[in-house]
């Protein structure tokens, strides 16, 4: 699937030659040694984000620089560390060459942003940008000059800790957000001092990882990856992305990391991929345990052989390369393209011109945490939250002489709100809910914790203890939810209960909160639950009993005053979902353009159609489901012709009203249903959608061209097509919108 062909970016190409020919000159003068040094990246002496090897490497690490055996460093931290690793290299070594310092810069380096999947629920692409160059800027002006991300994994499956890293189910606008986050990292000019090289992860299919557990098998049909997995990694390759990681999974057979088919034939050969393949943390060392590597030297070969360019702590390049080589068993060539991609990136980014263009620490103090930093996250955060549900409008909350009972552990805490993938930021800076609701004076408010979500204080590398079972904060937080005018809960997972190698089967309320709500709900009703969480939760019961619902995921450093801004008003939501949230596990995975069936709907009256007899088969909120403080209208659906000729643009309209009070914005989607096809086709996918702000009582008329590559599909072999045939276009609010038009393709 081609993804909004209309807004390609045309490769901006750097003066290729000047820098092509330097490449080739350092490469005739390289030794083997030092070649193969350049495709072993080590981890930093103090940060870890994978299994640490044996002790005593970090003493190997510093003599393997001095002797031209690194490339690359990653998790090296500010200006001053950069700067004494770098000289190292450039120093202390035959040729000079520069090292390139990767970090996990996911959503912020220290002034943190929403969570990915947060972002995405913005569906606001320039904000999501502005969100990526906040944080490259912040990561360059501390040594960094390489961020492995985005993270463009698609998934169905929340049960999957990762799903918070990326942009949800959406291949569509999956790739829309893959583009903005690549244009956002990387500027126009890689050498500027505020842009950085991003890094395409994890290719491929991560995010279908078997039954959502972290690190597993993946067997996915070929219809699937094509239509599906890999359209946000062909954007992010369009959007000029420097480099990509492999995934640590298999996919049909073939660890990810070792799959030529996906490295050479599609990445670098069909979609002409000219940067750089990492592994991930040890994944090439990691195809011996799969089974699928004799041993470190076999994995090293399969590696390099199917099209991976750099090591990241497997210590198998630098260890076995230059025998496999002297042995006729890889060709040089293969060594030689994979340093010629790593070298031509690191000419790109002005490493050569000076190496310690990024560690400049007058403007490391003035860029971190600046208030332009924390505005723009602001922002951010705000236009991430999503409204879904608000009985009796008891939301916004009126401003004064009210007495409000703010309940929960998450109100206070000013970790979660940060998410888990922010090794960088500070402990503890997020503002908490708690903090942003202190600035509303009008009212009284009384908190009370009720009950913690986990016991202890979990960090990244350790399990999360036994959520935490004490409900001896019940008795105060009920007594003050009973003398309040309104109730606010702040309830969801803590940040360590999201993220990489956080898979879980059950996704209520973890913990005791559940039990806190239903107590408070027995002697107030009036409560607004304000959601934390770093995926989609089942919660059914809430949904039924509980009047107004937010989801305000983890929405980092300014999170607390996001909240209390929308929580009074102050903003009106206009988040949209960008993953469906199932009534019951057992539902998964469960997304909205799925396939009819044969058997959609109980048209006999009897068992035998297509569903489960202890659930219904809708979920609890669709893809693309967001409320207003106001409310919109769809009428006037409208087509230029019902009949096209392929090739021929179909321009489509529609009046959307907002028909409330105040004023707001509404994304408003488009989606089409390919009706009968040779392959059978989802029975809704997103081909476009608007972000539109409406005054009160104001129309617009919102217009939409679909080309004919919107109306594809990929074959088995991976060949795109477009069929003649009739067409359903779908416009509305969400992903149930049942307004739309048809047309039939001739
Ligand atoms: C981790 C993650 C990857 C990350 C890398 C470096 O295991 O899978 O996304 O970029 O290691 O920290």
């Amino acid at each position: 699937m081609a993804c909004n062909i209309k807004s390609h970016t045309i490769l901006k190409k750097a003066p290729y030659s000047d820098v092509k020919r330097k490449v080739d000159d350092l490469l005739k003068i390289m030794t083997l040694k030092e070649k193969i040094g350049q495709m072993n990246q080590y981890n930093g002496f103090w940060d870890v984000t994978g299994p640490v090897p044996s002790k005593g490497s970090e003493e190997r690490k510093y003599e393997d620089i001095k002797a031209g055996l690194v490339g690359a460093m990653l998790s090296v931290r500010g200006a001053k560390e950069v700067r004494a690793v770098q000289r190292i290299a450039v120093e202390d070594t035959r040729l000079g060459i520069p090292l390139i310092i990767g970090f996990d810069v996911i959503h912020g380096y220290k002034t943190i942003s929403p969570i990915p999947l947060a972002e995405a629920a913005s569906w606001d692409l320039e904000a999501i940008k502005r969100s990526a160059q906040v944080a490259a800027a912040e990561a360059a002006a501390v040594g960094i000059n390489w961020t492995f991300g985005p993270m463009v994994d698609i998934s169905r499956d929340p049960r999957w800790g990762r799903v918070m890293e990326g942009a949800g189910e959406d291949p569509y606008l999956g790739c829309e957000i893959a583009r903005a986050r690549v244009e956002g990292f990387q500027g126009d000019d890689l050498s500027q001092t505020d842009t950085i090289a991003a890094c395409a992860k994890h290719f491929a299919a991560y995010g279908f990882s078997e039954s959502g557990k972290e690190y597993n098998t993946v067997d996915v049909g070929t219809v699937t990856l094509h239509n599906m997995i890999l359209p946000p990694f062909k954007a992010a390759v369009e959007a000029g992305v420097k480099t990509f990681m492999n995934a640590f999974n298999d996919l049909n057979g073939v660890p990810a990391t070792g799959h030529e088919f996906l490295l050479r034939d599609v990445l670098k050969g069909q979609w002409g991929f000219e940067g750089f393949v990492v592994s991930d943390w040890a994944s090439i060392k990691e195809m011996v345990v799969w089974g699928h590597a004799e041993n470190d030297r076999d994995a090293a070969r399969l590696a390099a052989t199917a099209g991976t360019d750099m090591d990241m702590e497997s210590y198998a390049f630098v260890a076995e390369l230059e025998r496999l080589v002297l042995d006729g068993v890889v060709d040089e060539a293969l060594i030689d393209d994979a340093v010629r991609r790593i070298l031509t990136v690191k000419y790109e980014l002005g490493l050569f011109d000076d190496p310690y263009r990024y560690c400049d620490e007058i403007r490391e103090k003035a860029v971190v945490n600046c208030k332009a930093h924390h505005d723009a996250v602001l922002d951010m955060a705000k236009k991430s939250i999503v409204l879904l549900k608000n009985e009796d409008s008891i939301l916004p909350l009126k401003k004064e002489g009210r007495k409000v009972a703010l309940i929960g552990g998450l109100a206070a805490d000013k970790n979660s709100v940060l998410g888990s993938w922010r090794i960088a930021s500070d402990d503890h800076t997020g503002v908490s809910v708690l903090e942003g609701m202190k600035r509303y004076t009008g009212n009284t408010l009384v908190y009370e914790k009720g009950a913690d979500v986990t016991l202890g204080e979990p960090r990244f590398i350790e399990e999360l203890k036994i959520n935490t079972t004490d409900k001896s904060g019940f008795k105060a937080a009920v007594a003050t939810a009973k003398t309040a005018d309104v109730v606010v809960m702040v309830l969801g997972e803590h940040g360590f209960q999201s993220g990489e190698a956080r898979s879980r089967v059950d996704l209520g309320l973890p913990g005791v909160q559940q039990e806190l709500l239903e107590a408070v709900y027995s002697v107030n009703t009036n409560i607004v639950l304000v959601l934390t969480n770093g995926r989609p939760l089942t919660i059914p019961w809430a949904a039924k009993h509980i009047p107004a619902i937010v989801e305000t995921w983890q929405l980092g450093s300014q999170a607390g005053h996001a909240v209390a801004e929308v929580l009074y008003g102050d903003y009106n939501p206009s988040g949209k979902l960008p993953m469906t949230f199932p009534k019951d596990v057992g539902q998964i995975p469960i997304y909205y353009n799925h396939k009819r069936t044969g058997r959609p709907v109980n048209v006999a009256k009897n068992v035998f159609w297509s569903h489960y007899s202890d659930v219904d088969t809708l979920p609890l909120y669709p893809f693309g489901y967001g409320l207003s403080y106001t409310s919109f209208h769809y009428e006037n659906l409208w087509m230029n012709k019902d009949e096209y000729t392929l090739g021929e643009p179909i321009h489509i309209s529609i009046d959307v009203t907002n028909t409330g009070k105040v004023k707001g914005k509404e994304v408003v989607q488009l989606y089409i249903h390919d009706v009968f096809s040779s392959l059978i086709r989802p029975v809704k996918e997103l081909k476009g959608f608007q972000l539109i702000a409406f005054e009160s009582q104001e129309t617009k008329t919102v217009r939409f061209t679909l080309e004919q590559d919107d109306l594809g599909f990929y074959d088995a072999e991976g060949n795109y097509s477009v069929e003649l045939g009739d067409f359903k276009v779908y416009i509305g609010g969400d992903s149930t919108t049942n307004l739309y038009a048809t047309f039939t393709l001739v």
